[in-house]
């Protein structure tokens, strides 16, 4: 079988919700309709390891439109959304991927995702990859390099896929173009911002029912997504403290009118903790045994090494499923803590992910990257690459014609006086 789902009976369920978020995704419809007509990608079969949500469809359905064929699986064992996956196979793409897969079966679907570039190979066809968090390429260098010399470009969606290809390329180990998605001024501006903002809040309500108002917020990480998700914890009524490492970031963060300062000193104080860094054990066990009784954590970077859930498993002595994304944790000290989504990101396990309005932006990212790779392709360096601004502006203004938006222009006087020095005082 060509597909591996959860339950293709979900299907139409699956195809209402696609609907839905393609409604909201003015922008990537306007790039599907052109991908339709030009047919940039034919001849091309993508690999992708995505979340698998309803928005990650329109990007197939624009990719399948330009003349792509589509293998698809997650990026994260909790963020399939099982009824789009079903769509998704009802409609012939190729796609693995279930909520709630273990590492062993995350790891098979990625090698089916590779065993669909090789036939792609076979069968006369050119290759491609879309990764968020660089699973893909990774699993490809590691153990499939014979695929690199065939690769026309990758692409990577997140900031923690960006930082570990930028050390791939620092060791001398990146051996193919990959553009960095997350690098375009409408991926991280909106996305990590805005979209990470909301979903993540919109996660954890939906985990826990909690009231936010009133509540100590604790978010580490004041980055692009920490910026938005303290934006929006504020916004619900709550007190927020940052910690960050960065000077520059605790001292932005305070500017902004939130409190800054270490984890320790937030940890015996803080309700809710968040944790938005992509990097590992921001909150340790000697953290989490200062939490105070109730407190709740969770994670919304991308991969569950945040918070260092294998020290809680170990320490607990006891632990209950309370809710579906939520796990109490009692410990020797006799408080329960709480942690949800297994410390995966919260926003994609708990919730349903960014909004469909956010995502459209990034996707046209996407879908941009892979049609400006193939067409470079022979001329790009193998190293991590950011798209030309020009495009990222194509695509600020595909969503603004989207919502209904126009500006000013610069008239032919202020152009001459902007690239001018004559005229002062
Ligand atoms: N949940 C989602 O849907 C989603 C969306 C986009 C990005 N992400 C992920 O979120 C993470 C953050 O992304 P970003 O774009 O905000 O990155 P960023 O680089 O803009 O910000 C990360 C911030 O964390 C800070 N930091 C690092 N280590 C820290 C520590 N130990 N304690 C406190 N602060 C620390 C850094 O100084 C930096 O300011 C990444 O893993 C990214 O891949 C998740």
């Amino acid at each position: 079988m060509d597909y591996h789902v959860k339950d293709i009976k979900l299907a139409p369920q699956g195809e209402l919700n696609i609907a839905w978020a393609k409604s909201q995704m003015g922008a990537l419809v306007k790039v599907q309709e052109r991908f339709f007509k030009e047919k940039p990608l034919k001849g091309i079969v993508i690999g992708m390891a995505l979340h698998v949500t309803k928005e990650t469809a329109v990007l197939v359905e624009t990719l399948q439109a330009g003349g792509a064929e589509v293998a698809i699986t997650g990026c994260n064992p909790l963020s399939t959304q099982d009824d789009v996956a079903a769509a998704l196979a009802k409609n012939g793409v190729k796609v693995y991927g279930w909520k709630g897969e273990n590492t062993e079966e995350y790891y098979a679907n990625l090698e089916a995702i590779v065993g669909h570039l090789r036939k792609g190979l076979a069968g006369g066809k050119r290759i491609a990859t879309i990764d968020d968090g660089c699973d893909l390429v990774t699993l490809i260098h590691q153990k499939h390099a014979d695929l690199i010399p065939q690769l026309v470009v990758g692409t990577e969606e997140t900031t923690t896929g960006v930082i570990r290809l930028r050390a791939m390329e620092k060791d001398g180990a990146l051996k193919c173009t990959v553009i960095a998605v997350n690098d375009n001024q409408t991926k991280h501006l909106f996305d990590n911002y805005y979209g990470t903002g909301q979903s993540t809040i919109d996660g954890i309500l939906r985990a826990t029912s909690i009231l936010l108002a009133g509540k100590r917020v604790v978010v580490a990480g004041y980055g692009h997504c920490g910026r938005g998700v303290a934006k929006c914890a504020r916004g619900m009524g709550a007190l927020v403290t940052v910690t960050e490492v960065d000077e520059v970031k605790a001292l932005q963060a305070r500017m902004d009118g939130f409190e800054s300062m270490p984890m320790k000193e937030c940890a015996p104080i803080g309700d809710v903790f968040v944790t938005v860094t992509g990097d590992k054990h921001v909150i340790t066990t000697e953290i989490m045994k200062l939490m105070k009784n109730g407190a709740i954590m969770c994670n919304s970077g991308h991969f569950d090494i945040e918070i260092d859930t294998a020290g809680l498993y170990k320490m607990a002595k006891k632990r209950v499923k309370v809710r579906p994304f939520m796990e109490q944790f009692e410990l020797d000290n006799g408080k329960k803590i709480a942690l949800l989504a297994e410390g995966r990101l919260v926003n994609l396990a708990a919730a349903e992910g960014h909004p469909s309005e956010v995502m459209s932006l990034s996707f046209c990212g996407q879908a941009l990257a892979v049609e400006y790779g193939v067409k470079h392709k022979g001329n790009l360096p193998a190293a991590v690459i950011s798209l030309p601004t020009d495009v990222d502006h194509d695509i600020a203004a595909l969503q603004m014609t989207a919502m209904g938006l126009t500006k000013d222009n610069l008239t032919s006087d202020q152009i001459a006086y902007l690239s001018s020095w004559q005229e002062g005082t």
